[in-house]
């Protein structure tokens, strides 16, 4: 089997996946814009070829393309690098292999069009409206109504997201938005944050996720002081999780989505109603898959090769444990000086502390807006839920990083 891999060393998970396509049997052909001299080690274990192409450029990889398929077979492409997923859908297209055509992989790149399917399917999400003038944002809030979120429609991150209580709020927000070019505006969905994850092949969800985002992410990107948490559920048979469950398996079969990795965000209301927020064709980042790995003592990046390749997993992957993780951003500015409560919480936990990857003292800290990790990140796990939580609460609290 040959697989065109779209970014094989970038992000450097793209890497670990290239490998475990390696690792099951097939042949990989990597695409990228990483001179081969960057690329990652896993990339270079599991590439057969690679081609140094722009991805940005799609003429020019598809020629690329078109001069090695003088020579090889292409019978598959996968891309798990969102900004790449519509340039690997016009390769299948073009090659005729299966997978997301481009009509299929619109809907989750372009977050209105993602809205109108999931409409169209009878799907609860907030109420919308995208707008590209001034004019048109307010009469999408004079309709929806306070609060509201306004947000670009390519947004990622929660970059140039705001909550917005009233007009008053919106005069404020509107001139921060002057960059974007089309917003979404929402209904604001009250409640907790979770995902719903899968890795799927032909239609049949083989692993399914679920992620508890403590606090909500736009609080993490509002507040430098709070640490971000996040737990991978062990059981995902709660009621607490039915809905949103629910709600994945339909998300994707409305989407046609068949085979491979996906990252659904939703809301769950106070009430218990489940809120779709927003779908990708691909795994989540954050180190999610890692902690997928910790809770199940297994190794998802080969079950995702698997899955696409062989169209199942050679060993079910159960949940063993629930998986916190605790991102750390350091209180001032410059290089870290000090850690301070880590030793005492590192005695205390032992074993159920399986990651500590921390900014070293005497190295520059992180821009904490650039990436959710910050200045490092902690990973804890134990089969109780409330032992998780106790862990996440006290390292996001307790342990603190300086700079100056
Ligand atoms: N309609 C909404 N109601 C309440 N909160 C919202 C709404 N839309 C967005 N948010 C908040 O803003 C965050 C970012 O929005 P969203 O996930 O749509 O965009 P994003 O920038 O692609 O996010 P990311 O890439 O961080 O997942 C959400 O996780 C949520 O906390
Ligand atoms: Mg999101």
């Amino acid at each position: 089997m040959n697989v065109i891999m779209i970014s094989p060393g970038y992000p450097v998970e793209m890497s670990y996946f290239t490998k475990a396509l390696a690792q099951i049997g097939a042949t990989v052909i990597g695409l990228g814009d990483q001179p081969t001299g960057v690329l990652p080690p896993a990339a270079r274990e599991g590439l057969a070829h690679y081609e140094h192409v722009s991805l940005t450029d799609d003429d020019a990889v598809l020629a690329a393309l078109r001069g090695l398929g003088q020579h090889v077979r292409f019978d598959q492409v996968e891309c798990l690098w969102e900004p790449y997923m519509l340039l690997a859908a016009r390769i299948r297209e073009m090659f005729g292999m299966p997978g997301l055509t481009v009509d299929q992989t619109v809907p989750f790149r372009d977050k209105e069009r993602m809205k109108q399917a999931i409409d169209a399917a009878g799907i609860r999400a907030p109420r919308h409206a995208s707008a590209t003038t001034v004019a048109a944002v307010w009469e999408a809030a004079e309709r929806i109504g306070f609060p509201l979120i306004v947000k670009p429609i390519a947004g990622a991150g929660s970059a140039d997201t705001y909550r917005v209580d009233s007009a008053a709020e919106l005069s404020d927000v509107l001139p921060l938005l002057r960059h974007v070019p089309e917003v979404s505006v929402e209904e604001f969905v009250d409640g907790e944050e979770f995902t719903y994850d899968t890795v799927c092949a032909d239609g049949r969800i083989l692993f399914e996720h679920v992620l508890w985002y403590r606090p909500r992410p736009l609080q993490m990107r509002l507040h430098e002081w709070i640490s971000p948490t996040c737990i991978s559920l062990r059981d995902v048979s709660v009621p607490d999780v039915q809905g949103g469950r629910q709600m994945g398996a339909r998300v994707l079969a409305a989407l046609g989505f068949r085979t491979g990795f996906t990252h659904m965000e939703w809301y769950r209301k106070a009430d218990g109603e489940a809120v779709f927020g927003e779908i990708g064709g691909r795994p989540p980042g954050a180190r999610v898959v890692d902690l997928m790995n910790y809770a199940t003592d297994s190794d998802l990046y080969v079950g995702w090769a698997e899955a696409v390749v062989h169209g199942r997993l050679s060993q079910p992957l159960e949940r063993r444990y629930n998986v916190g993780s605790i991102f750390k951003r350091a209180n001032g500015a410059g290089r870290i000086t000090r850690y301070e409560g880590l030793d005492r919480l590192l005695s205390q936990y032992g074993e159920a502390v399986v990651a500590v990857e921390l900014v070293d003292v005497g190295a520059p800290r992180k821009d904490w807006r650039a990436s959710v990790i910050g200045d490092g990140l902690i990973i804890v796990r134990h089969p109780e839920l409330q032992r998780v939580i106790e862990m996440t609460e006290r390292f996001a609290a307790e342990f603190q990083m300086y700079a100056e």
